[in-house]
Parts: structure tokens; C-alpha cells; sequence
């Protein structure tokens, strides 16, 4: 045995642990409040942030101890400071690297633990819908600060002729929309365009109605739930597929049934986590931090539909472009990447 590789490993491990525990401290810290109390950056002492935030000073103290020792928070003589980095990420909702909202989906992971031994053990499906309901609003909140940062401003670009027809007035499926983030994103943008949200969970479809309300756009946005191969197919200039591909159980009769539903010279526009198309090329933060996930969410929602086919949330490029082509497409290629995120755009 090599000693030094098991201190190397074990430091690894306490980190982790050290990780997922602080996870549910940051949750804490988001559902409280006590970020957004130290988002101005001024130093506080634990006993202000607990009178400003109405929670108890003792546990303040020993939260704000972990933050200090993770290093999301300053401690200098008794006073605690969230730098303004720290605070885009923790405290500033509209902030393209807010994290903190999204945390909570790692919350489901184990609340969901008892199920997913279950699947392990039987067939391995668990439907979407099956999960704790923290997992449908973090989805939401994981996702929303990119699309917010990157859809309208570089993806959508990123597309050809896709603009100037959204400016024109286009009609645009959002299949797999879940709380609607990125169609709501796009009909702001896009007031002369018609959008449509498509989801089979019958939950985020009310849910995303409610949030088409809240955002100003229902002249021009309709939510209906409905599988990727069973909405309506209606001459679309524009289908999207927003982080849900891979969740399908059959990513190819979903590609087929937009293929039918999309105008001769129409686009789909799919966003899929990034990944290279080897496990080696994924070995590194953000790919095992989506395999990890994956492993809970959508490989086992894959398996619990119709063919269940499991692509996973590290599919890559190389078996992304052979559902399409499969499907009848004659062209696919990546308009654009972001460290999170493949942008892909397939035509007929
Ligand atoms: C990871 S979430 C992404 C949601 C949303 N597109 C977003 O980016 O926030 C995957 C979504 O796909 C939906 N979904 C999974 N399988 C589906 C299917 N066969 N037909 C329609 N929706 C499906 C789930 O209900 C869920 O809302």
C-alpha cells in the first residue's frame, strides 16, 4: 500500500465531505437570507447579521465560522465580510454566476436517496416527476442566470438567420421547458415572436404559466403539457431543447418529431451540458459534477420512459449529432460553447 496515495485520497475525500456540507450551509445562507444581508460587502459581526436577519445569534456565529473556514467569507477581529465576488455568486440573484439558487438541487440528491437505491436495485427508472419538489424549482434556478447571461446576447446569434426572424415575428417551440426560464427569456426579448412551452410534467407547466404571468409575456407565450413527441406540430421556425435531451427516454423520436414540426427552413437549437465524447475528457469539475447528478436525475428519468435509451448528462458532441442524424437531419454542428454548456444547431 502507498501511504502517500491514501493521505492524498483521504484529503480529497475530507474535502468533499467539507463541500457537501458547506452546499447545505450555502443553502442555508440563501433561503435566510443572510447573503443577500452581507451582499454590500461592509464587515459585520455575527451578532448585527442575526438581529438584521431575525435568526438566532449562537447558530449565526457558527455558520459564519464555516463560511470564514470554506473561504466564502472574510474574518477579520470578530467582523465578517462577503467580497464582491463572492457575493455574485452567493447574494446577487440576477448575477450570471449566481449558484446559490441552484444549490438546492443538490439538497434533492439526498433527500431522493431512498429511491434511487430502489431503481439501482430494480430497473433503474425514476421518473422526473417521482423527485422531491426541490429539485423542479433548483432546475430552474440552476439553469436561469446562464441562459439569462448567454441566450439572447450570444447563443440565439450563434444560430443562422435565427435573429431577424425572431425580430420579424417567428413561431418557437420550447420543448422540455420545465418553469419556462428560457422561453420567458426569449419572449421578452422577442415581443413579435410567438412562443410555445412544452413539458410532460404537468407541475412545471403550471408552474411556468404562473411565471409567464410574473415576466409580462402571456400576450405572447402558451404553456401545454406534452411530451417531445406528442405536441402539436404547427410549422415552427425554431424548436429549442434546453438541458432536456438527455433526459429523454427516446432522444431520437424526439429529434424526429421536430424534424416533422419545424419548417422547411427552419432550426433547432439544442443546449446540452458540456462534455468531450470520452469519459477521460470529462474526468475534471464540472463533468463530475454532471455525471454525479446524472446518475439521480437523467439517466434514471431516461430509463423510466419508452425506449430508454440513457444517453446521460455527458452525452458530447459525437452521439448528439448521431440522434439527429438518425432522426433525418442533414446538418448539425456546435454554433457555440460556454465552460457549462454545447449550443448546438441542426437543420433539415
Ligand atoms: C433538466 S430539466 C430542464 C428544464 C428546462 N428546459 C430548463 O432548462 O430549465 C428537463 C426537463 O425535461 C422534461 N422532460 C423529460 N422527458 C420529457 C419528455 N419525454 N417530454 C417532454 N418533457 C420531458 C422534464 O419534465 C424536465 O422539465
Amino acid at each position: 500500500m502507498d501511504e502517500a496515495k491514501l493521505h492524498e485520497f483521504m484529503g480529497k475525500l475530507v474535502t468533499d465531505m467539507g463541500g457537501a456540507a458547506m452546499i447545505a450551509n450555502v443553502i442555508l445562507g440563501e433561503e435566510l437570507g443572510l447573503y443577500r444581508a452581507m451582499a454590500d460587502s461592509t464587515p459585520i459581526t455575527p451578532e448585527a447579521l442575526a438581529t438584521k436577519t431575525g435568526c438566532n445569534p449562537r447558530l449565526i456565529r457558527e455558520w459564519l465560522h464555516a463560511q470564514a473556514a470554506a473561504g466564502y467569507v472574510e474574518h477579520v477581529e470578530g467582523q465578517f465580510r462577503l467580497p464582491p465576488e463572492q457575493a455574485l455568486a452567493l447574494a446577487v440573484e440576477d448575477s450570471p454566476v449566481y449558484v446559490a439558487g441552484g444549490a438546492v438541487v443538490l439538497a434533492s440528491l439526498f433527500l431522493d436517496k431512498d429511491k434511487l437505491i430502489a431503481a439501482m436495485r430494480s430497473n433503474g427508472a425514476l421518473a422526473w416527476g417521482e423527485h422531491h419538489p426541490s429539485m423542479f424549482g433548483g432546475t430552474e434556478r440552476f439553469f436561469r442566470p446562464g441562459y439569462r447571461a448567454h441566450l439572447v446576447p450570444e447563443w440565439l446569434p450563434a444560430l443562422e438567420g435565427v435573429v431577424s426572424k425572431l425580430e420579424a415575428g417567428a413561431t418557437v417551440a420550447d420543448v422540455g421547458c420545465g418553469h419556462g426560464a428560457s422561453t420567458i427569456i426569449m419572449a421578452q426579448a422577442f415581443p413579435a415572436s410567438r412562443f410555445f412551452g412544452f413539458d410532460y410534467h404537468a407541475p412545471s407547466i403550471t408552474t411556468s404559466q404562473q411565471r409567464a404571468a410574473e415576466g409580462g409575456v402571456t400576450d405572447r407565450v402558451t404553456f401545454a403539457q406534452a411530451t417531445a413527441k406528442n405536441y402539436p406540430a404547427q410549422d415552427y421556425d425554431l424548436i429549442c431543447f434546453f438541458d432536456c435531451l438527455h433526459d429523454m427516454g427516446d432522444p431520437v423520436g424526439a429529434a424526429r418529431h421536430a424534424y416533422q414540426a419545424l419548417k422547411a427552413d427552419g432550426t433547432v437549437l439544442l443546449v446540452e451540458p458540456f462534455a468531450g465524447d470520452h469519459l477521460r475528457e470529462n474526468t475534471n469539475p464540472v463533468g463530475r459534477l454532471f455525471y454525479a447528478a446524472s446518475t439521480f436525475i437523467c439517466t434514471p428519468n431516461s430509463l423510466s420512459q419508452e425506449v430508454g435509451l440513457g444517453l446521460g448528462a455527458q452525452a458530447g458532441e459525437a452521439r448528439l449529432r448521431s440522434v439527429f442524424m438518425e432522426a433525418g437531419f442533414t446538418r448539425f454542428r456546435r454554433a457555440t460553447e460556454t465552460p457549462f454548456n454545447l449550443i448546438f444547431e441542426a437543420r433539415k
